[in-house]
């Protein structure tokens, strides 16, 4: 495993973090969780990423981290990076969603109740809340670093203008942000109109989540939809998002990852980690095969300027649809 330094801090994450927002909830098979989350820290994956709501049913995922850990894997606390995130709805009534210091506060203690810990290492703020002042919200994330109970912070799918008042509330509040966690990957590259600028400027890392789209930038889907996959089970990948362009842009992208002699999701990966403010790729995986497969990536993160221009030819097409 190859370790970033996150931003200006102390902390260093793999290139490669596993998240556990599908396949560890309680509809999931425990031994085959169990079995991902030892084989992923046997291979240096020291980064595990939950929320509250993970699931199914929401908190199921800490539960299944919680139980993994107490089954041994716990003893190894101190050589692992635990976070979990607020911001979705998680329970009823109005004290149960957005960014109060009420929620923020109240979903931390569960969360830690179902993992079994003490601490997690980051707590983010999952998503901006419109209504509450970011103030509040970024208190409540400095509180809990002052309580024990987290030991850094970092906000979730924040635009660059937010993100930036958030960076600045919290480094004169004594606790700056370590991390920006923002959905990026060859088919979603917002963060690249702002943020990966002001993270690189502030000192803050950055994480991209879903950075193979779902597994559309994978092998899964080249020869139709598999029963069992993401497409098959989830509200968040359905099969209209693979339109004939989606289609015809991953076999040509496969094509180019071949040629550098990678499998997609390797070139996929690599495609990110090349540009040195991404600290970690946030990596969902079914199976320690897929786990496995993806941590190839690591091998080679460079490109020659051909293959990126070969590259951003399909992409732009891809933004034109
Ligand atoms: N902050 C936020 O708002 C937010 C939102 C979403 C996600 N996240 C975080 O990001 C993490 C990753 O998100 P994601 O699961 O969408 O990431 P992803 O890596 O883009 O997609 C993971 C899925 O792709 C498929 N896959 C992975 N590797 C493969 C391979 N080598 N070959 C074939 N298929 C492969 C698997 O799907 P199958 O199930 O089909 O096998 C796997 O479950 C989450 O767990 C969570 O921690 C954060």
């Amino acid at each position: 495993m190859k370790y970033n330094r996150c931003g200006r801090s102390g902390l260093m994450l793999p290139a490669v973090s596993l998240g556990m927002w599908h396949n560890f909830g309680s509809c999931d098979v425990y031994d085959n969780a169990k079995k991902i989350l030892c084989h992923a820290f046997d291979r240096g994956v020291t980064h595990f990423d939950l929320a509250n709501n993970y699931g199914p049913v929401p908190g199921s995922a800490e539960e299944t981290l919680g139980r993994v850990l107490k089954d041994g894997l716990g003893t190894h606390r101190d050589e692992m990076v635990i976070s979990t995130k607020a911001g979705y709805d998680m329970w009823d009534g109005p004290y149960g969603n957005w960014g109060s210091r009420k929620y923020m506060i109240a979903s931390l203690d569960q969360s830690l109740k179902r993992m079994g810990l003490d601490y997690v290492d980051i707590y983010y703020h999952h998503r901006p809340d419109p209504e509450t002042p970011l103030e509040e919200t970024m208190g409540a994330l400095d509180h809990v670093v002052r309580q024990g109970k987290a030991l850094y912070v970092g906000i979730s799918n924040y635009k660059p203008e937010e993100a930036k008042r958030a960076f600045e509330i919290l480094k004169d509040m004594g606790t700056p942000c370590l991390i920006h966690q923002a959905k990026y990957s060859m088919m979603e590259r917002w963060v690249e109109d702002g943020l990966l600028d002001l993270v690189g400027n502030m000192g803050v890392g950055l994480i991209a989540f879903s950075p193979l789209a779902q597994g559309l930038l994978t092998d899964r889907y080249l020869n139709g939809i598999p029963q069992g996959s993401r497409m098959t089970k989830s509200q968040f990948l359905r099969p209209e998002h693979l339109t004939d362009e989606v289609m015809s842009k991953i076999v040509r992208l496969n094509e180019i990852a071949q040629e550098r002699g990678q499998s997609l999701s390797q070139m996929a990966l690599a495609w990110l980690l090349k540009d040195n403010r991404v600290t970690s790729v946030l990596v969902g995986a079914s199976s320690t095969e897929q786990l496995d497969r993806n941590l190839g990536a690591i091998e080679n993160c460079s490109f020659s300027s051909e293959e990126l221009s070969k590259i951003e030819a399909v992409l732009e097409k891809q933004g034109a649809n």
